[in-house]
């Protein structure tokens, strides 16, 4: 199997488009491994991995705790609510100590955009980025990828993407932008002007305020939640103003007449960004992207553990 050129999965601005498609590769390898009756190989028995969560996650955290179970891997868990992060510990004295108990590999979210990428330069574990803040949500990136060339024949050469809400305080829309315009494919941001950042034009996507617009250019739209944990201001006047002006719902899906796919990467806001009978329609493939999520991270710990 092909060695990827990272040490460390930090984002996909970095990454190549060779790195990117040897583990879209080798995930469709293990995609075809937890389909089987027996799920497990033994491809990191010898590998301990510390999942280290600073946020919230339940996909994430999850998938990746499944991913290394699934790969025979020993790990374990560490949340900073409950831990001595309430005492005052460094983020640095904090790893060090969870490195010294002979952990290899650290899978970290954190608030801060950056702390993986500071992180990386100071301990010498393999790690992999599951969200800093509003910068970059590497593996989302990587599954959204593979579940769309799942569904749109193979490439995505040429394909138009629109990624529609809250583009401000998305980690989810860079490591869309980065990783589908190395893979060849068109990306339109959509959403009101204040929650698309002014810079976003200077990577080369469209951008659009009317989300009829974007849905009747795009084959696909990847809709973001409306994060409002991390808005400090008042972005729109009401969530219910959002929601009638770039809301999605059935009716404007089967108004265009031709089968687009519609993606989003968890937690849904129902009746914010995705009316519930669009979600849950037969355009949605929400839950392949979950299911998707397991074996593109089986893949990157596999090939990251391969480096040492
Ligand atoms: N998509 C995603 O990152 O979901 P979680 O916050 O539940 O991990």
């Amino acid at each position: 199997m092909t060695k990827l050129s990272v040490r460390h999965l930090l984002g996909i601005k970095n990454v190549s488009e060779n790195d990117i498609q040897t583990i879209l590769e080798t995930a469709t390898q293990f995609k075809e491994v937890i389909n089987r009756p027996i799920k497990k190989v033994p491809s990191l028995r010898d590998i301990t991995i510390a999942n280290i969560f600073f946020e919230n996650s339940t996909r994430t955290r999850l998938s990746f705790e499944l991913a290394e179970k699934r790969l025979s891997a020993d790990t374990i868990s560490f949340s900073s609510s409950g831990s001595s992060v309430k005492k005052g510990e460094t983020l640095l004295d904090t790893v060090n100590n969870i490195l010294a108990m002979k952990v290899d590999m650290i899978v970290m979210r954190h608030s801060s955009p950056g702390a993986p990428h500071f992180l990386s330069q100071r301990i010498a574990a393999n790690i992999v980025n599951a969200g800093d803040g509003t910068h970059e949500h590497p593996t989302q990136g990587l599954l959204d990828a593979f579940s769309m060339r799942e569904n749109l024949g193979g490439d995505l050469t040429g394909k138009k993407i629109a990624i529609i809400g809250d583009i401000t305080h998305s980690r989810v829309a860079l490591s869309n932008i980065f990783c589908l315009q190395k893979l060849g494919a068109e990306i339109m941001v959509c959403g009101p002007s204040t929650l698309i950042p002014k810079y976003i034009r200077n990577l080369g996507v469209k951008v659009s305020h009317d989300v009829k617009s974007a849905l009747q250019w795009c084959d696909v739209a990847n809709v973001l939640r409306i994060q409002l944990e991390r808005q400090q201001l008042k972005y729109f006047p009401s969530l219910r103003e959002y929601s009638l002006y770039y809301g999605i719902t059935r009716k404007m899906l089967d108004d265009l007449n031709r089968k687009i796919v519609l993606m989003h990467p968890g937690p849904i806001n129902r009746g914010v960004e995705l009316a519930s009978d669009a979600a849950d329609s037969g355009h949605s493939i929400i839950l392949e992207q979950v299911q998707n999520g397991v074996a593109v991270r089986m893949a990157v710990l596999y090939l990251l553990a391969q480096q040492n």
